[in-house]
């Protein structure tokens, strides 16, 4: 999409650049959270992270479908802001030298990453349901619920499974 050639002209083409935009983020969060996994030790975090990454392949593969139903080619666009998000998370764990600290910064990064999904397939589903694509909010919709509860997990490793306490001691 360039610039200044006004490619997303009508509503359909504005869904279709936002699902590709989503397609690039979940394919560049498969890419980073296995790096994620790496750098954390807490055992309930990786577990997480872990799941989440099969849950990611998931969600593109429900994204191939929305594809599939709209008769259009699964693609990606480059989505500047889900690359600045992972490239922060990485230069934050760079300068984290504690690896009580290092889980929970790990965590903070993972949690941006996963509402910034919530935002972008919350506005997703809105925008198909304006279209009367009901076929594709479903396969969004199970996406979201699965963002919603990461994010979720997320907190309760942060909060009640002592990830935060630890790295404040
Ligand atoms: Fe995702």
């Amino acid at each position: 999409m360039g610039l200044f050639s006004k490619d997303i002209k009508t509503m359909d083409d504005l869904f279709l650049h936002g699902l590709k935009d989503i397609y690039y983020a979940e394919n560049q969060i498969t890419k980073a959270l296995p790096k994620m996994i790496d750098k954390a030790t807490n055992r309930d975090l990786t577990k997480g992270l872990k799941d989440h990454l099969d849950e990611t392949k998931n969600q593109i593969a429900r994204l191939d479908q929305v594809f599939q139903k709209l008769g259009e080619e699964p693609k990606g666009v480059q989505c500047p802001a889900i690359d600045g998000l992972i490239k922060e998370g990485d230069e934050i764990a760079g300068e984290v030298a504690d690896k009580e600290v290092l889980d929970a910064a790990i965590v903070g990064a993972a949690q941006s990453v996963e509402h910034y999904e919530i935002a972008r397939y919350g506005t997703l589903i809105a925008w198909a349901e304006a279209l009367g694509r009901d076929d594709v909010v479903r396969l969004l919709t199970t996406n979201l619920n699965e963002e919603k509860a990461a994010d979720k997990k997320l907190s309760t490793v942060a909060v009640r499974k002592g990830v935060n306490r630890k790295a404040a001691s």
